[in-house]
């Protein structure tokens, strides 16, 4: 299965490419390599992630040219008049992005934690689970195997605070990973400007970062270790900094209100946000808010349909978090709400059970290729390509 479309290059302008797919026109930034008109690439997230050889592009555009066109029909056919939150965000996400969906694999390379924050089940206080870390080699291995066997175009790379990793590992495991003709994604939490400038310059081009909670008196007491003035500034450096972010916050947290989810939808586009993440506050056992509740699935998909409908264009993931919230029905129910990206955890089996951010996380015990199998049916079955080819 592949998670990209090839695109045929028509304009070149600079940096900026006009890429055609089955008559329709995409732009894409192009700073990776020496491309010509005529020539097809994939795109991941407005970049072109890959060069691909016309003799390998033309027999995929066949396939997919009619799965596109049955998918396109599905997916109008799927939205009704909208009468419901959820039926109108649905719409306004179609009408504005189409029924492409994108499909990003996560590695979670390290659990281990310098932050103690009050709902993370791996904060430096949990004795009880156990720390990994994999080595840059392992990290790569699972990149090679998720890029080559399972036709991922697009990686995140996600840890605990691990200052373990030097800046020059991360930039080995950057380079590495992009020279596999990926879009790659850090999401290493709070490092420093230089560093994050190092990770761009060997080819990283996402960040995933959340700021949690607009509510500054709630991030004092869930993050007592963060500022929030910095996390935010260091978002918006990073957004400056030509990376795309894909930010986010809980929902549910202790002491938040609606309105304050509200304000977190607010600040998320105002951050100039390629993808939105959030998902429910789920308590951890082994956790100062154990005791504490976790939001219904409602109140996440309301808060989907409010992102979709407050800034339409942006993409919004429905999360493993929300996945975990209702296991049957969360993924398929976030979008029918305006949802239009869902993860796919490649993290090697033997590590993914000691990422426990949260308890019972959906797809633990799934094998990664029953999972995919599971999210193209789905997609299949709600008119969604799952692809991701430009903007
Ligand atoms: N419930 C839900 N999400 C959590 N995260 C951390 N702990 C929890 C929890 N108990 C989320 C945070 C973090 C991301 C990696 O995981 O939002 O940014």
């Amino acid at each position: 299965m592949c998670y990209a479309i090839p695109g045929k290059i028509i304009l070149i302008d600079g940096k900026f490419v006009t890429l055609e797919y089955f008559g329709e026109k995409r732009k894409a930034r192009n700073e990776f390599y020496d491309i010509a008109i005529g020539e097809y690439v994939y795109a991941q997230g407005g970049f072109i992630v890959q060069k691909i050889e016309e003799s390998e592009a033309l027999p995929l555009l066949e396939i997919w040219k009619e799965v596109f066109v049955v998918l396109k029909e599905r997916d109008l056919r799927l939205v009704s008049e909208p009468k419901t939150l959820y039926q109108t965000a649905n719409a306004k996400r179609q009408q504005v992005l189409g029924n492409s969906c994108c499909v990003h694999g996560i590695i979670e390379f390290s659990n281990y934690c310098v932050n103690d924050c009050l709902y993370c089940g791996i904060r430096k206080s949990n004795s009880k689970v156990k720390r990994y870390r994999m080595s840059i080699e392992e990290i790569l291995a699972a990149t090679k195997d998720a890029v080559s066997r399972l036709g991922f175009k697009a990686i995140v790379f996600q840890s605990g605070e691990c200052p373990y990793y030097t800046d020059e590992m991360l930039i080995d495991l950057v380079k590495s990973a992009r020279a596999l003709g990926i879009l790659v994604t850090m999401s290493v939490g709070e490092r420093s400007i230089e560093s994050y400038k190092k990770m761009y310059d060997s080819g990283a081009r996402s960040v995933l970062i959340r700021f949690e909670t607009s509510n500054k008196k709630v991030f004092g007491k869930i993050k007592p270790e963060s500022d929030f003035d910095k996390r935010i500034n260091l978002i918006k450096a990073l957004r400056d900094m030509g990376y795309l972010v894909m930010t986010g916050f809980l929902i549910g947290l202790p002491g938040q209100t609606e309105q304050d989810t509200m304000e977190d939808i607010k600040l998320t586009g105002e951050l100039q946000t390629e993808m939105f993440s959030f998902g429910p506050f789920l308590p951890h056992p082994e956790t100062p808010l154990k005791a504490e509740k976790s939001p219904s699935l409602e109140m996440c998909l309301n808060t989907i349909a409010r992102a979709r409908i407050m800034f339409p264009e942006s993409k919004i993931v429905v999360t493993t978090a929300i996945e975990t919230l209702e296991k049957n029905n969360g993924a398929k129910a976030g979008l029918m709400a305006g949802a239009n990206s869902l993860m796919v955890n490649i993290t090697p089996e033997k590590y993914r059970c000691c990422y426990e951010i949260y308890p019972e996380r959906a797809c633990n015990d799934v094998k990664v290729e029953d999972r995919i199998k599971y999210v193209i049916n789905l997609l299949n079955s709600l008119g969604r390509a799952p692809t991701d080819i430009g903007i």
